[in-house]
């Protein structure tokens, strides 16, 4: 029988069932489906202008790459974030992941810029810059996580954006770290961590990533 593209194949002949009940969603949007994991922010230490201030953006796009050996994560920054430039140039950075508590500020921080000479963003929202262990820029004391990040690769960011990250510490916050993060939908609307289901028991093939 001659091969033919799945696109070739009448949709009545196999036995799939009908799209019929589906509606059409636009590939240009995939990215709001696909997107969902915590939104985050980035803390950098801007030593770009001629004060040296820490500086916070939001970061919806990212991903994990590597377990261990080490913890690989790819971040998308571009050149529109003033936190760009300080992550150019002193190639680190900390990744926070806060909880719902913080939904406002997340939102307000990923909606005005470091580029202003006079605004901090950790005064103007609140927030505590904690010393961090390995890297210049500070943790974010309210946030459940922080992750102490330096610049592993940079070959994807002329053409994507795309920072590989190296997690060189992490901390957590007891008082924060049952609260419920928030995801992304892209379009300035979030979904919350749900009720958690617990299938270890069926991840045979992958018990060295159970505790
Ligand atoms: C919910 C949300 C998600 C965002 N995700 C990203 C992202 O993944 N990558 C990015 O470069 N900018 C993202 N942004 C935009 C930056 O946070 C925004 O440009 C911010 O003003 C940058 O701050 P800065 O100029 O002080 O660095 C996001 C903004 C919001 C509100």
């Amino acid at each position: 029988m001659a091969k033919r593209k799945a696109s070739e194949i009448d949709a009545s002949e196999p036995a799939f069932a009908s799209p019929e009940g589906l509606e059409n969603y636009p590939a240009r949007k995939a990215y709001r489906l696909l997107e969902p994991g915590p939104v985050v922010l980035v803390s950098t230490l801007d030593t770009v202008g001629e004060n040296i201030k820490p500086n916070l953006m939001t970061m919806g796009f990212h991903m994990v790459i590597q377990h261990e050996d080490p913890p690989l994560i790819g971040v998308i920054i571009g050149p529109w974030d003033h936190s760009y430039a300080a992550l150019k140039k002193n190639k680190e950075c900390v990744v926070a992941i806060p909880t719902v508590e913080l939904a406002e500020k997340v939102v307000d921080i990923g909606n005005c810029s470091g580029d202003e000479s006079e605004l901090d963003k950790f005064a103007r929202f609140g927030l505590t810059p904690v010393k961090a262990g390995k890297v210049g820029a500070p943790l974010v004391k309210e946030c459940m996580a922080n992750l102490e990040c330096v610049v592993e690769d940079t070959k994807l960011v002329s053409k994507y954006n795309m920072w590989v990250l190296k997690v060189v510490r992490g901390w957590i916050n007891p008082d924060a770290k049952e609260g419920k993060t928030m995801h992304h939908r892209g379009d300035g609307t979030f979904t919350l961590d749900g009720e958690v289901i617990n299938l270890q028991e069926r991840m045979t093939k992958w018990k060295e990533y159970q505790d």
